[in-house]
């Protein structure tokens, strides 16, 4: 059934205080849930119904009786309860063991787990499970403790003990009331690391890192991330830890990354774990990221949590925003911040881009949905991240602070909407270029689709004026097609020829925030003697596709002088896409110019400039974010237009990068600073280009490095670097490379993904890329039951390796089918993740789009499919 946003109502019950116990069995844990209920005067009289799934109800009892009750499809009704608040148990049990979804209370490695958010509670116990209901919950936990020597739930540990036939128990008091979603359990033989802090408060806390035994030395980095959390969101944003204890446990079955439960925060191991030896500079970071974030939840999202699963932005866009932000500042200098920007762009315009214009488009605010999982997606995380970022843009980072000030002055303890936060800040900033447009403003949660924007610059001499003529439109998606013009801030200034800045008023200010509110707009500014470059949309200020239609000359301006790190590096990218566009639209084998070639030498052998910031500037624009510039999207022609370019800068540039190899090695141990990370990224980048012209000039030199430093590599980011080199280019030494890796690591789950993946991500050449992954699906070490795995051999090859998947022979569709179909059998949540990977048919070339559309609509055929896989499914055929 569809979910509409508009039909929101309160519930006719409120569920205060909840009492648990769990007698913990993996084959049959028995649940007792005692509630406190009263009935809701501000809503109508109606019957009680409880959610419940998958549950064998024993018995229900209204204040100590036995009452009267139905089970209609998946709840469970009492026509009439009393009109007095009144005591309410439930019994049921349920078997964590055969639970392989991972939604509820499941067990992995023999300990047992939950995953609540965003409908799991259903799964343990008939509950009111949606978000606005909020209760006071004490647990009782008891479990064979030979087993189970660790009991955990939310909260402050109250009492625990022995009990008969080697059983014992544990209470947990989580005195914050909370909405189901953020409730969890774990229980199993599991070790932690421990760390006491003080906060500037002066209060004390114990904070734990909980994993299995052997995995101990993995938590530092995460215990480091998890202090430098506490420490930041206290000095940013006056945000405190407001629980005695704060526990992380890291499971390796875990459908996402991890989950924000109050006090207890579970991860997947993934987005915890983390040694120089096994885990990259990229890994260290995502997990100081994650930590962050999910510890940053506490106060966005648990505090302040959502009224309806419509409003989920309101905690994960805000949530993104605060884990961005934390981790530029980490990350410290402005070049290294830009770093930090220029990879969550990236990331935006690779994964949340062609959502926006596929056939999952919604907006930050959905207006419906069948499987609310489905809706945990890159528009609500990462665009709902940039809406926030600009309400900073509009009332600045003073000004942004006061707003939070006021939103949890207003809502602490509540659960509210994305209106509610946005009054907030305008509240607190009042005649602000916000506060002035709230109602457009707020267009940003309504509507789906990325805005375009036109800039139009025309330099008059003899009034030395320059006119920028601004327009804007978003293009139609699915069921909206009338779009209003959106609230946009534009960061710019405008530079000389020579790349000096040109003052843009009569104060010498070198820039502004211009806020495009209309469809057109015209801004002008005086004393301009000569042409300008406009440098427009600093540091992306905007979520937006800007068309400024700047010639090679002036883009070639930005590069070298623009004083926004962000628009430097764009320039580059524009630079590179306009080749490769041109080459596409034409239908001519790719040739770069002397001048891109020229600029980019310049920019690997500039003195001044990072190294992690030439590693970006020097990486071509991916494939899909090229393809979203494109009507028809021919994905072997695009492969074959970035495999081009990227042979001929490996070419051109060969001293270059023989250079930068040799100056970036790093003398002593391994740390994963932003300094040091940069080094070994512009290294590897240059090992892999030193190897990939190898393979084409016959040289064997360079691989035979290559494969000695994967030897030798003293960590994971230089040895899979060297090793990604030799598979990239398709290097005789990848196959020997590829054996040694796994026997190296054949006992770290989360070393043997990144063996898949290296593998499934390879370059297409002559289907054998696509054969090898299928022939990994026979792998010993191959399951579907584990997302990770699953995810590291299917999401790479299907969603990541266009050129690989798309095959004339339609291959890949068949393949994407039959997986989809097995996973949804077990984990309904990854089957739909997976099937994502065809949101984007109705835009490919033929023979594709037919073979795909063929492929969709043989899944959407199935009758006994997954809420989650049909709503994905059938979704893409109506956007044909
Ligand atoms: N709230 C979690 C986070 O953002 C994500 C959990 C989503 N889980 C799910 N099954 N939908 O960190
Ligand atoms: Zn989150």
């Amino acid at each position: 059934p569809l979910i509409q946003r508009l039909d929101y109502q309160q519930p006719p019950y409120w569920i205060r205080k909840v009492d648990l116990t769990f007698d913990l069995d993996p084959a049959k844990t028995l649940v007792t849930s005692k509630m406190q209920v009263e009935r809701n005067t501000a809503v109508p009289h109606g019957p009680l119904r409880l959610h419940g799934e998958e549950l064998n109800l024993l018995r229900v009892l209204i204040n100590g009786a036995g009452v009267s009750f139905r089970q209609e499809g998946a709840e469970l009704v009492i026509d009439n309860p009393p009109d007095e608040d009144f005591a309410f148990e439930i019994r049921n049990t349920l078997c964590p063991e055969k639970n392989t979804a991972l939604s509820g209370l499941y067990t992995s490695g023999g300990s047992f787990f939950t995953q609540c958010e965003a409908e799991g509670f259903r799964r343990i116990t008939y509950f009111l499970d949606r978000p606005d209901v909020m209760a006071v919950y004490t647990v009782t936990l008891r479990a064979d403790k030979a087993r189970f020597p660790v009991l955990l739930s939310n909260g402050n540990l109250t009492r625990s003990g022995d009990l008969d036939n080697g059983k014992h128990f544990a209470v947990w008091d989580d005195p914050f009331p909370k909405p189901s979603y953020l409730f969890a359990v774990v229980a199993g033989d599991l070790v932690a690391r421990e760390q006491r802090v003080r906060t500037r408060a002066g209060k004390d806390h114990l904070l734990q890192v909980y994993v299995r035994r052997g995995d101990l030395e993995k938590t530092e980095h995460a215990m480091n991330s998890l202090i430098a959390s506490m420490v930041w969101d206290e000095a940013r944003f006056g945000l405190p830890l407001d629980l005695e204890r704060f526990m992380v446990v890291g499971v390796s079955d875990f459908n996402m990354g991890a989950m924000e439960n109050k006090g207890l925060n579970i991860f997947n191991t993934s987005a915890l774990l983390a040694s120089p030896a096994t885990a990259t500079d990229a890994d260290f970071a995502r997990i100081e990221s994650i930590v962050a974030h999910e510890y940053f939840h506490n106060w966005t999202g648990n505090r302040v949590t959502c009224r309806d699963w419509f409003q989920l932005s309101l905690k994960e866009g805000l949530t993104v925003f605060r884990d961005q932000e934390f981790s530029m500042d980490m990350a410290g200098t402005p070049s290294a911040r830009a770093v930090c920007r220029i990879q969550d762009v990236r990331q935006l315009r690779a994964l949340q881009f062609p959502e926006d214009s596929g056939a999952m488009a919604h907006p930050v605010r959905p207006d419906s949905y069948s499987e609310i999982n489905n809706f945990y997606t890159a528009t609500v995380y990462e665009k709902g991240s940039e809406v926030v970022r600009m309400y900073q843009t509009l009332v600045g980072r003073a000004g942004f602070e006061a707003g939070m000030k006021l939103y949890f002055e207003r809502h602490d303890g509540q659960a509210v909407t994305c209106d509610d936060f946005a009054q907030a800040i305008a509240d607190a900033n009042p005649g602000s270029a916000l506060d002035t447009r709230l109602d457009a403003f707020k267009r940003w949660y309504g509507q789906a689709g990325t805005p375009r924007v036109k800039a139009h610059g025309e330099h008059d001499a003899a009034a030395r004026t320059y006119t920028l003529r601004l327009s804007q439109q978003t293009p139609a998606t699915p069921g909206q097609t009338d779009k209003q013009p959106q609230v946009i801030p534009i960061v710019m200034g405008l530079l000389d020829r020579h790349g000096m800045p040109l003052p843009l008023d009569a104060d010498g200010k070198k820039e502004q925030v211009l806020v495009l509110d209309q469809s057109e707009q015209t801004v002008v500014f005086q004393n301009i003697d000569s042409e300008p470059v406009p440098s427009l949309l600093r540091g992306f200020s905007a979520p937006v596709v800007l068309d400024d239609g700047l010639s090679d000359a002036a883009l070639l301006v930005l590069m070298r002088h623009d004083s926004d790190p962000f628009n430097r590096w764009e320039a580059g990218q524009r630079l590179a896409l306009n080749r490769i566009l041109a080459a596409l639209r034409a239908g001519q084998p790719l040739q770069l110019s002397n001048a891109f070639i020229e600029a980019m030498r310049g920019v690997l052998n500039h003195a001044e400039l990072d190294p992690a910031f030439k590693e970006l500037a020097l990486t071509l624009p991916g494939e899909s974010y090229i393809a979203e510039q494109l009507d028809v999207v021919d994905p072997q022609a695009i492969h074959a237009a970035v495999i081009a370019a990227q042979q001929q800068l490996a070419a051109a540039l060969r001293d270059d990068w023989i250079a930068a190899f040799e100056a970036h090695q790093i003398a002593g141990g391994y740390t994963p600073d932003p300094v040091s990370s940069g080094k070994r990224a512009l290294a590897n980048l240059a090992l892999s280009m030193l190897v990939l012209d190898a393979q084409a000039t016959g040289d064997t030199v360079w691989p035979g490095k290559a494969y000695q430093r994967f030897k030798d590599a003293s960590n994971m980011t230089d040895r899979l670097g060297a090793l990604a080199a030799l598979v990239n280019a398709g290097s005789s030494l990848a196959a020997p490379a590829l054996e040694r890796f796994h026997a190296l690591f054949k006992d770290d789950a989360l070393v043997i993904d990144k063996w898949f993946s290296l593998q499934a991500r390879a370059p297409e050449v002559e289907g054998r890329v696509f054969a090898r992954a299928k022939a990994l699906t026979k792998h010993a070490d191959f399951t579907l039951k584990n997302p990770n795995r699953a995810r590291s051999l299917l999401a790479s090859l299907c969603m990541f390796n266009p050129a690989a998947f798309h095959r004339a022979d339609a291959a890949g569709y068949v393949f994407w089918a039959e997986q989809v179909l097995a996973i949804d059998a077990i984990n309904p949540q990854l089957a739909s993740r997976i099937a994502r990977a065809m949101d984007r048919w109705a835009v490919l070339a033929e023979p594709y789009r037919s073979a795909a559309r063929e492929a969709v609509a043989r899944v959407a055929a199935k009758p006994d499919l997954s809420a989650d896989v049909r709503e994905i499914v059938e979704r893409a055929l109506a956007s044909g």
